[in-house]
């Protein structure tokens, strides 16, 4: 079954293999207990099963250029660990396996160009071409079997950011649709890479994706943040995979301004802030896109890498999205907290606010609705 996350009409049952369950009831419903974030048991789950089924991020930044380099990297270091290799043929981009066909040796160490169009493997001298098809295998015979190709993991791009999934349940561009459907009218194709940061933390992932998704906190967390946002007119909504937070632009800040015929036209908007499950968040600011990866490292080690893409530099200081460091240190320190608090024994699990915490509710029942093991090869 593929974790749907805008089925809030299933009737409460606990049909996760690991114990948990929250009723799809929000003003029923209490969070999700403080045990489920530092339960060993879940956290093997979502390694096997959660994180492979999923889109993430790419999380190296700008996408080869065609005839550039074939780019090995891993994706989730620490969850999956999946060894995979980034390139461009043509004008798509291909994923491959970065695991030798033959014997699983690891084929590419560091960033390279492609000698005669060919990867070649270090330990027994198999070939492969740019698009993973085996090209000569020594000790065997043509023709070879189809598992002497290399697996491909999915990839998709949205303007110059990418993403990748190993067993994909949902297609890209239903994934994504949200997101082209509020912000298609901005220049995702101009977006050119800016700044990157690597923040690291000692937290549960889901704990700061909880904090992401409520903007309740920020008077009291982000006090600079709070000034450029019109809280009041700060709206949450559900979609498929994931959610939507926006608010309105406070008087005399930057905002995008959506062309007429947007349902957000005349709005002043201070930031669009998308949550793709489970661990992609994708914010739009008047200056360009923000995108965070969060990356599980551990039970109670998070990475987060944050990619800015710009599509007007002038802006890039101002408005919501104007001091993104700043506001990484505040959430990083109240997540942080949050670990500490959830570790005491008098804490059990709490309640959700009806009006502002409805995307953690949505995320909550994601996280422990049943998973099918994924798919075999
Ligand atoms: S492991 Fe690659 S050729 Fe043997
Ligand atoms: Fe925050």
């Amino acid at each position: 079954m593929s974790v749907e996350l805008a089925d809030a009409s299933e009737p409460v049952q606990d049909r996760s293999m690991t114990g948990y369950a929250v009723d799809p009831d929000i003003a029923r419903a209490r969070t999700l207990p403080g045990s489920f974030y530092r339960d060993d048991d879940v956290w093997r789950r979502q390694c096997e099963q959660l994180f492979a089924r999923h889109w993430h991020l790419y999380p190296e930044g700008a996408l080869p250029a065609e005839g550039g380099d074939a780019v090995p990297w891993s994706l989730l270091p620490g969850a999956l660990d999946e060894p995979l290799l980034l390139l461009r043929d043509d004008e798509e981009l291909v994923c491959l396996s970065n695991a030798c066909s033959h014997r699983g040796a690891l084929l590419v160490d560091a960033p390279c160009s492609f000698e005669e169009r060919s990867i070649r493997c270090p330990y027994h001298g198999r070939r492969f071409d740019h698009q993973g098809r085996c090209l000569s295998a020594m000790g065997f015979s043509p023709p070879f079997t189809d598992d002497a190709d290399l697996p491909r993991a999915a990839f998709g791009e949205l303007g110059s950011i990418g993403m990748a999934a190993l067993h994909p349940t949902t297609a890209f561009e239903e994934l994504i649709a949200p997101i082209r459907a509020r912000t298609g009218w901005l220049p995702w194709d101009r977006l050119t890479l800016d700044t990157t940061a690597r923040y690291r933390f000692a937290a549960n992932w889901a704990l700061y994706v909880d904090n992401y998704l409520e903007g309740l906190h920020i008077p009291f967390v982000h006090p600079a943040l709070a000034k450029a946002v019109d809280l009041a007119s700060y709206e949450v909504e559900l979609t498929p995979h994931g959610s939507l937070q926006w608010g309105r632009a406070a008087p005399g800040e930057v905002a995008l301004e959506p062309p007429a015929g947007h349902r957000d036209h005349e709005l002043r908007v201070a930031a669009y802030y998308f949550f793709v499950f489970p661990c992609t968040m994708v914010n739009v600011y008047p200056w360009g896109v923000s995108t965070n990866a969060v990356i599980p490292r551990g039970i109670a080690d998070t990475e987060v890498r944050f990619f800015s893409w710009i599509w007007d530099a002038a802006l890039r200081d101002q408005g919501a999205g104007g001091d993104l460091h700043r506001v990484e240190m505040e959430d990083e320190a109240v997540v942080q907290r949050v670990q500490r608090g959830i570790g005491g024994r008098l804490y059990t699990r709490g309640r959700y606010a009806p009006d502002h915490e409805r995307a953690v509710h949505h995320f909550h029942r994601a996280l422990t609705r049943s998973e099918e093991p994924p798919r075999q090869r």
